[in-house]
């Protein structure tokens, strides 16, 4: 269903005033920081009336296209119907279940999952979400290999909890917290000449995703993947595959690894497992001794309790019987290259706006040449009704990554959306490319705190045109 004129849809509309309260309280006990970065970018928005791909802004009244989709996280749309009531059946019998106790969800979950996943990776861990995912992954690698080393890459996004952050190849998540975890080192994506020249009998993995996402959505190459297969295998170290992002269709295939056939020893899931509908991850592995004696001699070496949870698993099977039935990886691929040719035709357009699109399946970014120009466009596509955000480790990507089950018409909206704010975005580029030249200006820009003043100060003076 499309988000423009559903007027079916449409509920009461929430007052100004009641507005201002919900904003106000939101920063009193939630963030204040994030209202007003939410309210900089036109992103001061409620999510209501959640379906098909988006929601309702009661404020406004205006449908929004999720093109965000919490980072690949609504695979099957919002709010999906048939997992939806799933879960309500689940409610009626099950509860989360009591950790580490037998269950037939979770088992009828565990065997669904290992009969799709690709090669022998036919054992699996629950975790509670993708953060737990990799911090399960992390020691698992460790501890089968007794090694220390983690080779990451750079900006690369794995989560905010210990070793997932010791993992994120961006400073800006991680210096506040330094010192991390010891023992990991990054490279550049797709550089095997990188990987070649630290990876030693020391490494216990080398971790990355298949896509890089919040990079700013870089596939990776298959000669890369093969060439990290075998260097993993010279050396006796596991390769791990984030998958959290591109996993469950995203990027055109059920699991990326797919495009290129290489299989890790260890692979993460988590977000779309559950049709975003209730917290559940897993870790997949390979069934070879060396992970299996581990994980029977260590039984407890990664404990959960919101992983794999009874609830959690029913909702999972019905998301992924949703993803199986209807074969939605398939519409991932063809709306993807729908999205992906609309935008090369822009570039073509806009050579001086757009740098490069890239993108696999309906995991797509548009490059722009400055990072502030990012957080712009954001601001330029929320007024058009379409909420996207730009890559957390890289503000000069703008991700689309729309629920995959994304139809034509709904596409078509979205590129019209695209279209319109790029051309908002090329008014404003002899400003930029003449402040660009002045030094200093440009990292001054791409700073998230000015660009945060500039934003309130632009809305607080639409506001008081009686605009907003
Ligand atoms: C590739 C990747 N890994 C890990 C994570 C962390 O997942 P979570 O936010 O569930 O901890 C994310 C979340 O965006 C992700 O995109």
């Amino acid at each position: 269903m499309g988000v423009q004129g559903q007027a079916g849809l449409q509920k009461a509309r929430v007052p100004q005033q009641e507005k201002k309260r919900i904003e106000a309280l939101f920063g009193r006990y939630i963030n204040r920081g994030q209202m007003k970065y939410l309210r900089a970018g036109h992103l001061d928005v409620l999510e209501t009336q959640r379906q098909g791909v988006g929601f309702t802004d009661p404020y406004s009244g205006k449908r929004m296209y999720d093109c965000f989709t919490s980072a690949g996280s609504f695979n099957v749309s919002r709010h999906n119907a048939a997992v939806m009531q799933a879960m309500e059946e689940a409610l009626d019998e099950w509860d989360m279940g009591s950790f580490g106790l037998m269950s037939e969800p979770k088992l009828a979950l565990a065997q669904k999952l290992v009969s799709l996943a690709p090669g022998d990776l036919k054992k699996l861990f629950f975790a509670s979400g993708g953060g737990d995912a990799i911090e399960c992954a992390i020691k698992l690698a460790r501890g089968a290999t007794g090694r220390p080393g983690i080779i990451a890459t750079i900006k690369a996004y794995h989560g905010h909890t210990g070793f997932a952050l010791s993992a994120n190849g961006k400073e800006h998540y991680r210096h506040y917290f330094e010192p991390l975890m010891p023992g990991f080192s990054f490279v550049p994506f797709n550089n095997l000449e990188a990987v070649k020249k630290i990876i030693s009998k020391d490494t216990a993995a080398v971790l990355l995703e298949p896509v890089q996402g919040e990079a700013g959505i870089f596939p990776a190459r298959e000669d890369f993947l093969k060439g990290l297969r075998a260097l993993c295998d010279e050396y006796g170290a596991l390769l791990i595959f984030d998958e959290i992002q591109t996993g469950f269709g995203r990027t055109g295939r059920l699991f990326a690894c797919e495009h290129s056939g290489v299989i890790p020893d260890i692979m993460t899931v988590a977000k779309s497992l559950s049709g975003a509908l209730f917290p559940n991850a897993a870790v997949f592995y390979r069934d070879i001794p060396r992970l299996v004696d581990f994980v029977e001699q260590h039984p407890d070496f990664h404990v959960c309790y919101g992983g794999g949870s009874d609830i959690g698993c029913r909702v999972s099977l019905k998301a992924l019987e949703f993803l199986m039935e209807n074969r939605v990886w398939e519409n991932a691929e063809r709306m993807g290259a729908k999205l992906k040719n609309a935008l090369l035709e822009l570039q073509r357009e806009n050579p001086k706006v757009i740098k490069e699109v890239r993108g696999l399946g309906l995991m797509v970014g548009i490059e722009y040449g400055y990072e502030f120009m990012g957080p712009l466009m954001s601001d330029a596509l929320a007024q058009r009704n379409v909420f996207a955000a730009y890559s957390g480790n890289a503000p000069q990507v703008m991700r689309f990554m729309p629920p995959i089950t994304i139809n034509e018409k709904e596409m078509d909206e979205v590129i019209a959306a695209i279209r319109a704010a790029i051309a908002d975005m090329k008014r404003l580029l002899p400003i930029a490319s003449i402040a660009a030249k002045v030094p200093g200006v440009v990292k001054l820009l791409n700073s998230e705190r000015v660009q945060t003043s500039v934003f309130s100060f632009l809305r607080y003076f639409e506001r008081s045109g009686g605009k907003a």
